[in-house]
């Protein structure tokens, strides 16, 4: 029996709980929200397309009921509020580190042995606020951020290349935000081929500049924050880990040493199976790629810095 808890029933939350019942990725998945009725109406409307999609995955919502998310598997954190246009990921700070600190204490009472995939933003240092405000080992606490980037990044790759999304190669790695990700255009490719071979550089510059504000367009567009890729990214991760994959996903980890870098959760491309972040994988990044890297960590430590003087950590 596998079971996953969402934490949150907002947009993003319900979305991965819907892709993780659909895609029947456990057996159990419990929705629990701070809102009365919300997570319980949301599960109930997923389990009555159950007859129509044809799954069997039993879903349940409760308010604030922790007991119900008892001996999870995997243990899904969307709460916290979400960007409004103009707004960026790392001003949520505040307000997040508090919900996502007391979210996390209160699921580890419950589920002792479950892995923790943090989606709540600003994403790298809520990672890092999880993981040091549980002690939990740091194969399982994981930050869906790059995933979800990665995903964006294959997105408009497959637009420019008029190629189906599932047969382009892409990976986005260093933090979650709108100037600290790095989309990797070196190890980007098509069916085996380079991507820089097919398309020119000014298609492929805009590649990354639409995937670096992947975020922030649908912000504006939809007033706020995206949820179906978020919501998506965050099931992928899960999905790998509950049927132990092991596929190599970028995600959102602690490094110690690892990519030149220590005590900091940021993106890295991370085999993800059943003991959570099993295997940093080390792309050999050229000066220039290590240099992106280094910027982005240091924008990361920034924002983690914002922990300490907010007395969370
Ligand atoms: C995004 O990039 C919500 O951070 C999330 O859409």
């Amino acid at each position: 029996m596998s079971k996953v808890t969402v934490v949150g029933a907002g947009n993003v939350g319900a979305t991965c709980a819907n892709v993780l019942a659909f895609k029947e990725v456990a057996d159990e998945v419990v929705m629990l929200d701070v809102k009365q009725g919300v997570s319980e109406g949301k599960a109930l409307d997923i389990l009555q397309t159950a007859a129509l999609l044809g799954f069997d995955s039993k879903i349940v919502g409760c308010t604030n009921d922790y007991a119900q998310t008892a001996n999870s598997d995997v243990v899904v954190i969307t709460s916290g509020i979400p960007r409004k246009p103009g707004m960026t990921r790392e001003e949520l700070i505040g307000v997040n580190a508090g919900i996502v600190k007391s979210v996390a204490e209160n699921i580890l009472k419950f589920s002792p042995n479950a892995i923790i995939v943090v989606v709540s933003n600003p994403m790298d240092t809520m990672t890092y606020l999880a993981l040091k405000a549980t002690g939990l080992p740091k194969n399982k606490v994981i930050g869906m951020g790059g995933t979800l980037d990665s995903s964006r990044f294959k997105c408009y790759l497959s637009k420019a290349l008029n190629a189906n999304p599932t047969e382009v190669e892409g990976l986005v790695i260093g933090g979650h935000g709108d100037t600290t990700m790095i989309p990797l255009t070196r190890f980007a490719g098509y069916k085996g081929r380079p991507v820089a071979d097919i398309l020119d550089k000014a298609t492929l510059d805009k590649v990354v500049a639409d995937t670096m504000v992947g975020g922030a367009t649908l912000t504006s567009l939809l007033g706020t924050s995206a949820w179906y890729a978020p919501g998506a990214a965050a099931a992928y991760l899960v999905e790998s880990i509950i049927h132990n994959q092991k596929k190599v996903i970028p995600c959102c980890v602690l490094l110690e040493g690892e990519y030149g870098q220590n005590d900091i959760c940021i993106g890295v491309p991370v085999v993800i199976g059943k003991n959570g972040a099993e295997e940093i994988v080390d792309y050999k990044l050229n000066a220039e790629e290590k240099a992106l890297f280094e910027k982005s960590a240091a924008a990361v430590r920034g924002t983690n810095n914002i922990l300490k003087e907010i007395k969370a950590l």
